[in-house]
């Protein structure tokens, strides 16, 4: 029987991979963790603890008694907050994730989740259809973090067989809980604000076109990786995945069909720089054929299911 552990499991991500991983293996498989004990009233569906990640004698006797025997390693530093406290970033996203490494090969888990992120890229990286290989000089700190964890996680799988696998998410976009600082942001704020009626200001400019995501996408090519046979997963850094890529101005529009008196205005803040040094759209052909990745949603689609959706929501 698999004992799955999530560390970060009450943000943006894990809030909706918990609760699919629940769904799939039965609560008493799953045990969400994450900083503190308020989040414990989300996961009335599996087991919770409180852990910091980086206190590792509490995490290494939790993993060891309750028989751990897959990691979901969700919790980081994002973007827009690693810039605001770079060091802090690195520590948290670098010693958390060799933590899970090494435990993993320890303990010799069935498998590791790690997301990594299209921060990867930048400035020098090619911006339409970004190949899985290409140049990568990542100027955040949140993307240095993410880069080095890719290398981390291969070189754990090749000289020690630790099954990781690992997705290059774009800005993933849900409405199930609130985003935790990262660069699109942005794109799930404007639902909120068109319901709420009111003007929604932009940190980004209107024709900044990044790569997205909806989250049951995000949920399902999680899942379908961590579910493909062993052989299939031929990239042990981190694959490239893509389902839409579109500008504040396009987002606007698509819920202009909706709620035509919306108003936006734009001012770009210090995240239009991240956004400037991150790919307009990826190409995620590997995924597509090793372990054959395909979206679901696309703006519109996304738009219509969030704006159906969200107002029945409670947090
Ligand atoms: N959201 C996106 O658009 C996006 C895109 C690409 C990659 N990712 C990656 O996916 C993962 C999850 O992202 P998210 O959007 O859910 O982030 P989030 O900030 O919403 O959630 C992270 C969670 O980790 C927890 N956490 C922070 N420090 C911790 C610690 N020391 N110990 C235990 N828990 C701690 C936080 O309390 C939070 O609940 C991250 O690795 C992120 O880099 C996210």
């Amino acid at each position: 029987m698999e004992k799955i552990l999530v560390i970060g499991a009450a943000g943006q991500l894990g809030s909706e991979l918990t609760k699919s991983l629940s769904d799939m293996y039965g609560g008493e498989s799953v045990i969400a963790t994450d900083l503190n004990e308020s989040a414990k009233s989300k996961f009335d569906y599996c087991q919770f603890k409180a852990l910091d990640i980086m206190d590792q004698d509490t995490a290494r006797n939790l993993i060891k008694n309750e028989n751990v025997t897959q990691i979901y390693h969700l919790a980081a530093v994002l973007s827009a907050v690693g810039e605001k406290k770079p060091l802090f970033a690195w520590d948290l996203n670098m010693q958390s994730l060799l933590f899970v490494l090494e435990i993993a090969r320890e303990f010799k888990l069935n498998k590791v989740y790690w997301p990594s992120s299209i921060a990867v890229f930048g400035p020098n990286t090619p911006k339409v259809n970004t190949p899985q290989y290409c140049v990568k000089e990542p100027n955040t700190v949140y993307g240095i973090s993410k880069q080095a964890g890719e290398r981390w996680c291969e070189y754990y799988f090749q000289k020690y067989n630790v099954d990781v696998r690992s997705l290059r998410y774009p800005g993933l976009i849900g409405y199930k809980s609130l985003p935790g600082g990262g660069t699109t942001d942005y794109a799930v704020d404007i639902y909120h604000k068109a319901l709420a009626g009111e003007k929604f200001d932009c940190f980004l400019r209107e024709d900044s076109f990044l790569p997205m995501m909806y989250m049951p996408d995000a949920i399902k090519a999680t899942l379908d990786l961590m579910h493909a046979p062993s052989e299939s997963v031929k990239i042990r850094s981190s694959y490239n995945l893509a389902s839409m890529s579109f500008s504040p101005k396009e987002i606007y529009q698509s819920i202009l069909k909706h709620h035509p008196d919306f108003k936006i205005e734009y001012h770009p803040d210090f995240r239009q720089s991240i956004a400037d040094s991150w790919p307009d759209s990826v190409d995620d052909s590997c995924a597509q054929k090793d372990w054959g990745w395909q979206p679901d949603f696309d703006l519109d689609k996304m738009t219509e299911d969030i704006l159906t959706n969200l107002p029945n929501f409670s947090f």
